[in-house]
C-alpha cells in the first residue's frame, strides 16, 4: 500500500490534497496530519471532521506546549523580526514539518505532502524539513501550478465544502494571526474590520489599562504577579492587548523569493511581549552587548524567516542569545491604550543602572571629571573642522 502523510489544515488547499494525492498521484492511503499549534478550536474541530470523511487516517497532535517552548520562547529572547513584524506563521512551520515526518515515519509512509503554493515562503520552510528525509515530497498546488478558482471548482467536485465566507487566506497559530488573499493583495484597499478577530478596532478600545509581566532569563513567567505557563499567559496577553486594539500590522513584506506581498497581521500579545522584552534588554545588557544582539537577532530572524533552522548558524545564534539572557529577569510595566503598548516602568535586580550617578539632583559624581574627557572627545573630528574653518 502506497501511504502519505499531508501536513492538514483543514483549509481550502489541503483539503484539496486529499483526493489529489488519490487520483493524481496514485497514493492508496493519504494520512492527514494535523498539528495543533493554537489554532482556534474550531478550526481543528472542522479539519478533524473534515479529515475523517476525506483521508483515511487522520492524527492530531497537541503541540501547543512545545512550540510556546521550545519556539516561541527562543524567538523572544531573540526579538525575533523580519523588517519590523514580529515572526508569526514562519515560526511554526518547522515544528509542524517535523511532527508530519514524525507520523509518516510511525505510519510507514513513503512520501510526505503539503498544500502550499509556489509563490509563498511556506513551502520553503516545510520542504527544508521534509527533504531531510529520504521521503519522496509532494507539493500539489506547486507542481500542479493551481490557482484558487481551480481549487475551489476541483473542491466542489469532490463534495468538499468551503464556506464562501472564507475568502481571506488566514494562518492562525496562538502567537500570531496572518491574513492574506482577496482583495487585500490590492495594497491600495483597506482592510475591513471584519478580517480581524483577535483584536478590537483601537479607537473602541476602553480606559487606559497598566499590566506588568515578569521575566526569568528572558522568559515571560508571569502576568500581573500571578505566575503563568506560556500557553496561558500569551492567551491571556491576547485578549487583554486584543480588547486595547494592540498588534495590527499591515505591511509589504519581502517574500524569499522575492515577490513582495502585502500582508495584515495580528499579534496582541507578541507586540506586548516582545516591547517589554527588549526594554528589559535596555536596562540590563551592556552598550556592547545591545549592539552586537541587535546584528545577531537580526540574523537569527532572517535564518527563521527562511525556515533555515536546521543550520547550524541557528544553533551557534542561539547559544549566544541563550549566555545573553541570564541577566534578562525582572519585571516590565506596560500601559495598553487605544492601540498602543507603551512602555512605562521596568525593574531587575541585573539593572546596570545607576540612580545616584545619573541623577541631576546628586553629587556622587563629580562632574568636573567629564571635563577630561570632553577634552579628547572627537579630537580628530575638531582636527578636521579647524581645517575647513567650517563650524
Ligand atoms: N507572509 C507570512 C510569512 O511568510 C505569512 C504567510 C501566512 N499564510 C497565510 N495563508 N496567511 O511568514
Amino acid at each position: 500500500m502506497k501511504k502519505v502523510a499531508l501536513a492538514y489544515s483543514g483549509g481550502l488547499d489541503t483539503s484539496v490534497c486529499i483526493p489529489l494525492l488519490k487520483e493524481h498521484y496514485g497514493y492508496d492511503y493519504v494520512i492527514a496530519v494535523i498539528v495543533d499549534v493554537g489554532q482556534p478550536e474550531e478550526d481543528i474541530n472542522e479539519a478533524q471532521k473534515r479529515g475523517k470523511e476525506l483521508s483515511d487516517k487522520y492524527v492530531t497532535i497537541d503541540a501547543k506546549s512545545e512550540f510556546v517552548n521550545d519556539y516561541v520562547f527562543p524567538l523572544i529572547k531573540a526579538n525575533g523580526n523580519y523588517e519590523g513584524y514580529i515572526l508569526g506563521t514562519s515560526i511554526a512551520r518547522p515544528l509542524i514539518a517535523r511532527k508530519v515526518v514524525k507520523v509518516a515515519i510511525k505510519e510507514g509512509a513513503e512520501a510526505l505532502a503539503h498544500g502550499c503554493t509556489g509563490k509563498g515562503n511556506d513551502q520553503l520552510r516545510f520542504d527544508l524539513i521534509f527533504r531531510s528525509t529520504d521521503m519522496r515530497v509532494i507539493a500539489p498546488m506547486r507542481e500542479l501550478n493551481l490557482i484558487r478558482k481551480e481549487e475551489h471548482k476541483y473542491a466542489a467536485e469532490h463534495g468538499i465544502e468551503i464556506s464562501a465566507d472564507k475568502k481571506w487566506s488566514i494562518d492562525e497559530n496562538i502567537w500570531s494571526r496572518s491574513i492574506e488573499g482577496d482583495l487585500l493583495e490590492d495594497p491600495t484597499f483597506i482592510p475591513p474590520e471584519d478580517i480581524f478577530k483577535w483584536t478590537a478596532s483601537p479607537e473602541d478600545g476602553p480606559d487606559a489599562e497598566i499590566i506588568e509581566i515578569g521575566f526569568e532569563c528572558g522568559i515571560p513567567t508571569s502576568l500581573n504577579g500571578k505566575a503563568l505557563d506560556g500557553v496561558k499567559l500569551i492567551e491571556r496577553l491576547n485578549r487583554f492587548g486584543g480588547k486595547h486594539g494592540v498588534g495590527r500590522t499591515d505591511m509589504i513584506e519581502d517574500r524569499v523569493l522575492g515577490l513582495k506581498a502585502r500582508e495584515n497581521y495580528e499579534h496582541p500579545a507578541a507586540t506586548i511581549l516582545l516591547k517589554a522584552h527588549k526594554n528589559l534588554e535596555s536596562l540590563v545588557l551592556t552598550r556592547n552587548e545591545l549592539r552586537f544582539k541587535e546584528i545577531v537577532d537580526s540574523t537569527w530572524s532572517e535564518l527563521v524567516y527562511q525556515g533555515l533552522v536546521i543550520d547550524p548558524l541557528y544553533d551557534d545564534l542561539n547559544a549566544f542569545i541563550k549566555s545573553t539572557q541570564k541577566r534578562v529577569s525582572g519585571s516590565v510595566k506596560l500601559r495598553l491604550f487605544k492601540g498602543r503598548a507603551g512602555v512605562v516602568a521596568r525593574s531587575s535586580p541585573y539593572a546596570l543602572y545607576s540612580k545616584e550617578m545619573v541623577s541631576f539632583d546628586d553629587k556622587t559624581l563629580d562632574q568636573k571629571d567629564a571635563e577630561g574627557y570632553s577634552k579628547y572627545h572627537g579630537f580628530q573630528a575638531r582636527l578636521y573642522k579647524a581645517d575647513n574653518q567650517n563650524l
